[in-house]
């Protein structure tokens, strides 16, 4: 059922999208897409090639399967501009997945209460957390409209669930996580009619060593902190057992859904 099974990979070339691919889980995605002989085509986008030398570093060892794009996930101009670039190399995606994510940089942290919330800030979560996903849909749609099993994911959090929230803060990252999830739901409900064999979904990846977890690592413990490689191959398991009644569902890295 998967767009990698057996049958599929013997029948035709599977394309895939790695959005968000400069470091971090989707870096991990574009190593271990490139490292599957299933798979015929990886594009991989980063924003800047500072942050990105260990994904163009790998163009060298692949470069008839990797194909690196530059975009800025908060421009549409610029998503446009990358889907016209897929679109020139070829007419079909299997799979795509959206790693970009914001939880805190130089100038952002996460609130802890309402004086640090700030107009600017909510809205760059926002921008980047959420409403990239869904221009991305609108962008990638015609590379779906075909008859191949194919999956368009999006890395949520499960800090992003409503039901699941006892502790409150972090208002931006949930609350864009949260408006992911809804964003996402609403495309697989468009999917549905426009791209039926492209299954939706957003993933919880669980607490990944990465840049992003970074200053919030003390309190985990190390058996649930972990390593990018471990979280890829656990969110691929699930990728691959999605079924067509999974579309616009939630689900964590060891495939079990989450609540709204
Ligand atoms: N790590 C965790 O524990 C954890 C837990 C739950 C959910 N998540 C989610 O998992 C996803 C991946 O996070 P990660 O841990 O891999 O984080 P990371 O190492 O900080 O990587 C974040 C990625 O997002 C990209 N990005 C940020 N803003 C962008 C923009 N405007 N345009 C294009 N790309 C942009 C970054 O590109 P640059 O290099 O250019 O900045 C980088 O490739 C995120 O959605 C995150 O919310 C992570």
């Amino acid at each position: 059922m998967s767009f990698l099974d057996a049958n599929a990979s013997q029948s035709h070339p599977i394309n895939t999208l790695v959005i968000g691919a400069s470091r971090g889980i989707g870096l991990g995605f574009v190593e271990k897409l490139l490292s599957d002989s299933r798979i015929n085509k990886v594009y991989a986008t980063y924003r800047t090639p500072e942050s990105a030398s260990g994904l163009l570093a790998l163009v060298d060892a692949y470069p008839n399967k990797l194909t690196c794009i530059l975009v800025d996930i908060i421009d549409e101009k610029e998503i446009a501009e990358c889907v016209g670039k897929i679109r020139a190399d070829t007419d079909k995606l299997h799979f795509a997945i959206n790693c970009a994510g914001l939880l805190h940089d130089e100038n952002l942290q996460p609130e802890k209460s309402l004086r640090q919330i700030n107009l600017d800030n909510l809205t760059h979560y926002f921008q980047i957390n959420s409403i990239a996903s869904v221009l991305l849909a609108k962008h990638l749609q015609p590379l779906f409209k075909h008859k191949e099993n194919s999956v368009f994911a999006s890395i949520s959090a499960k800090v992003g669930s409503i039901g699941d929230n006892q502790l409150g803060g972090w208002y931006g990252y949930r609350a864009s996580k949260a408006a992911l999830n809804m964003l996402m739901r609403n495309v697989s409900i468009e999917y549905a009619r426009t791209c039926p064999k492209t299954i939706v979904v957003t993933l919880h990846p669980g607490t990944t060593d990465t840049n992003l977890s970074r200053p919030f690592q003390k309190n985990v413990a190390p058996e649930k902190l972990f390593t990018v490689a471990r979280t890829v191959n656990q969110l691929l398991t699930v990728i691959e057992k999605l079924k067509p009644s999974d579309t616009g569902h939630f689900f964590s890295w060891d495939g079990s859904k989450l609540p709204w």
